[in-house]
């Protein structure tokens, strides 16, 4: 199987996202923590693409029963991990597809989830799978990246013991589909005395709205609501219902 993405540096991932978005990270995790509370104020969430667990730990502190899926089982460690540590429950899986239906009343794809996917039958399969886990009337929050805004993601963080040089480039100009390198040198012999360069490549892809609020009507969600004060972040966040 080729690699997934953040096969390689899923044990430096929070350190380097830290070290990348500074102070910003921990704004940007309150201001979606704040997105999630107007939609939800409590009850069952599933997080899709829930990474090391950025909003699922902060959501399972705050009393939402959280379900964490991720294609990458590393990310998914990190996570359980923390969960552990901070004695919370939050069940895990990595496929969607196999997963027993979990009566939720929001689904996230959020810090963008969605642009890892390439092909439109997969993001089809994807929406159809979380109508699935959603009960009627339940919510679907998403955010949608630019290529401008991947585009200055472009860039050389430091510190915490880490040098990274971040990019993002188009294949086609005007064309949705980048590629993504990150190579990060890593300087913590104490923690992670055999890590020394994190290799990542993957492709990612800017979906346009009007492609998925397309896809979203074909596969049982109704109109789809923007969230404003996300541009500064790089993203646009939208919310959908899943039909009754
Ligand atoms: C940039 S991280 C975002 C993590 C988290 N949502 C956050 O807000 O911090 C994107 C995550 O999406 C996961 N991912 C990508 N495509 C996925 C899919 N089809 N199903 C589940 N997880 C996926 C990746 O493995 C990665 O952990």
């Amino acid at each position: 199987m080729p690699p997934l993405p953040h096969d390689q540096n899923h044990l430096i991932y929070d350190l380097s996202y830290e070290t990348r978005f500074g102070t910003g990270l921990q704004q940007f995790t309150q201001m979606s923590m704040n997105t999630i509370a107007s939609i939800l104020a409590n009850g069952k969430v599933i997080d899709i693409g829930c990474g090391t667990g950025r909003l699922a730990i902060p959501l399972a502190q705050n009393n939402y029963q959280v379900v964490g899926v991720d294609l990458n089982a590393g990310m998914l460690s990190a996570l359980n991990a923390k969960a552990q540590r901070l004695n919370l429950s939050i069940p895990t899986f990595t496929d969607i597809n196999q997963l027993e239906a979990q009566h939720c009343d929001l689904a996230l794809t959020v810090f963008t989830v969605l642009s890892y996917i390439l092909d439109e039958d997969g993001l089809l399969e994807l929406f159809q799978n979380i109508n699935r886990h959603l009960k009627p009337g339940a919510s679907f929050l998403f955010d949608l990246a630019s290529p401008e805004a991947f585009s200055q993601r472009n860039r050389t963080y430091n510190g915490n013991g880490l040098t990274g040089v971040v990019n993002v480039e188009f294949i086609n100009p005007g064309g949705p589909i980048a590629n993504y390198s990150e190579e990060v040198v890593v300087n913590r012999p104490d923690e992670f005395p055999n890590i020394h360069t994190v290799t990542e490549f993957f492709q990612i892809r800017c979906w346009t709205l009007n492609e998925i609020t397309s896809l979203l009507a074909k596969s049982g969600f109704g109109f789809t609501r923007h969230i404003p004060g996300y541009a500064r972040m790089g993203a646009e966040y939208y919310v959908c219902k899943k039909e009754i």
